[in-house]
C-alpha cells in the first residue's frame, strides 16, 4: 500500500466531472487500499478518487468515531436512489479545502445503491454522519466542493487564502 498525494483547490482537476468504473478488478482494489491508508494517514473520513487526482467514480469512506473499530466502506459507482425530505446541517471540511470549515444543509438520509469491494451490488440507507459524509463524497464524482454550497463571498475568501497558502509552500 502507498500514501497518495491529495489535490487541494483551486486545483483544475478538482472540478472534473468522473468517469463510470467499467471493472472492479485488482487494480481498482489497489487502488481503493491506497486510498483507505491515504485518507486514515491525513486523518479523514471520506475520500473520492479525484482527490488524488483519478477521475473514476469511486470512494472510501470511514465514520468510526476516535477509539471505536475501523468500518471502512467502498463506493464503486454509487448513485442516490432516494433522499429524505428532511434536511441536517453540518460543519464540513474537505481534505482537498485544508483547514477551512462550513456548515452545509443536505438531505438528513439517502439511499445509495454501489458496487463494494468485490465488485457486488449493494444498497445502503445511510443516516446521520454516513449520509452527510456519502452526500459530500460524491459531489467530488461531479466536481463539486462543500465550498460551492456556500455563498460566493465565503468561497471567494477561502479560495484565496488557500492560494496564497499554497504559494507560500512553494517557496518555503
Ligand atoms: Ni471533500
Amino acid at each position: 500500500m502507498a500514501l497518495l498525494p491529495i489535490l487541494t483547490a483551486p486545483d483544475p482537476r478538482l472540478k472534473a466531472v468522473s468517469n463510470p468504473v467499467a471493472a472492479v478488478d485488482d487494480d481498482l482494489r489497489r487502488l481503493m487500499d491506497d486510498m483507505l491508508e491515504t485518507m486514515y494517514d491525513a486523518p479523514g473520513v471520506g475520500l473520492a478518487a479525484i482527490q488524488v487526482g483519478v477521475a473514476k467514480r469511486l470512494l472510501v469512506i470511514d465514520t468510526a468515531g476516535e477509539g471505536e473499530a475501523r468500518q471502512p466502506h467502498f463506493f464503486v459507482n454509487p448513485e442516490i436512489l432516494w433522499v429524505s425530505e428532511e434536511l441536517a446541517l453540518y460543519n464540513e471540511g474537505c481534505l482537498s479545502v485544508p483547514e477551512h470549515y462550513a456548515d452545509v444543509e443536505r438531505p438528513a438520509e439517502v439511499r445509495v445503491r454501489y458496487l463494494d469491494y468485490h465488485g457486488n451490488p449493494q444498497e445502503i440507507h445511510a443516516t446521520g454522519l454516513l449520509a452527510t459524509c456519502l452526500q459530500h463524497e460524491m459531489d467530488h464524482l461531479d466536481g463539486i466542493l462543500f465550498i460551492d454550497h456556500i455563498s460566493a463571498l465565503k468561497r471567494g475568501m477561502i479560495l484565496r487564502k488557500l492560494k496564497k497558502a499554497q504559494r507560500l509552500g512553494a517557496v518555503g
